[in-house]
């Protein structure tokens, strides 16, 4: 496993996805765990497999399929990525990041970004939905940030601002659609930890005192990797588990998958409006 990806790969992984479509997808999306379903409504879909495109690493997690659906949806040129890829799962950054660079060089200029998470803060219930207003890089902050190596100058700059990363008129057209569809959206801060294992409770109590309101492992580098090119990112996080303050109770892969199916339509309901706006 090589450690950086450079722009020929990328370009290369580009090229073989121009290949086989006919139309310019202007906007992505990351659908998180067990929040597939929006994948399936893509109008005229075309579906590219992960493992068909060069340099691309394979998602290996249950319930992530692997692969890129492109298409239509809500009338706008779509990519998006059924499954992603964790950092957990053994690969670089710059494997688990590349799919936003190659939608960089296919000229998506929006990333939309879901994502299961843990409810840091107290108010959070399994099953609600939180609009993502800012992130704490916790991976980063360790040395593992996914713009470490050589920078690609075609792309962004060397040191890329974070002052807003999620882009504050999509923040506003997410709590519109969430207002015109009655349903409850949160907002707060998502703390991207590296995983597999999740949190013990000192690693919340932690966390909480850091001011983060959900806890997952993915996203984070994503939203970094997207806005170094310039991409403007909405980011949503399905609440599927209570934070284990105490130790009281277990998290399970299979109590988030069960919670996506609830969150599932919240989610779809908002993407979609935000993507009519667009
Ligand atoms: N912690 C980390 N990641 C997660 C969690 C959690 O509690 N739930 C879903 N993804």
């Amino acid at each position: 496993m090589q450690k950086f990806i450079s722009l020929t790969q990328i370009d290369e992984a580009a090229d073989a996805i121009r290949k086989k479509i006919s139309i310019q997808p202007q906007v992505g999306m990351i659908l998180g765990s067990g929040l597939n379903g929006l994948a399936e409504a893509v109008q005229n879909p075309i579906y590219i497999p992960y493992h068909e495109l060069p340099h691309f690493p394979v998602s290996t997690v249950q319930g992530h399929i692997g692969r890129f659906v492109i298409g239509e949806l809500e009338g706008k040129a779509v990519v998006v990525m059924q499954g992603r890829i964790h950092y957990y799962e053994g690969y670089t950054m710059g494997e688990v990041t590349l799919p936003v660079r190659v939608m960089q060089r296919l000229g998506v200029h929006s990333l939309f970004v879901t994502n299961a998470a843990g409810g840091v803060n107290e108010n959070f219930a399994p099953g609600d939905v939180m609009l993502i207003t800012d992130q704490l890089n916790l991976m980063g902050m360790s040395g593992l940030n996914p713009l470490m190596g050589p920078n690609l100058d075609e792309i962004g700059p060397r040191f890329p601002d974070m002052s807003q990363v999620y882009d504050r008129v999509y923040c506003d057209w997410a709590r519109q659609a969430a207002a015109e569809n009655n349903l409850t959206l949160r907002e707060g801060v998502y703390a991207g930890l590296s995983g597999p294992s999740f949190e013990s409770p000192a690693d919340l109590r932690f966390l909480r005192l850091a001011g983060a309101d959900a806890v997952g492992m993915s996203t984070v580098p994503e939203a970094i990797v997207a806005r170094h090119g310039g991409m403007r990112v909405l980011g949503i996080s399905g609440v599927s588990n209570k934070a284990n303050l105490d130790g009281s109770t277990i998290t399970t892969h299979d109590e988030v998958i069960e919670a996506g199916r609830v969150i599932t339509p919240k989610v779809e309901t908002i993407l979609r409006t935000v993507l009519r706006r667009m």
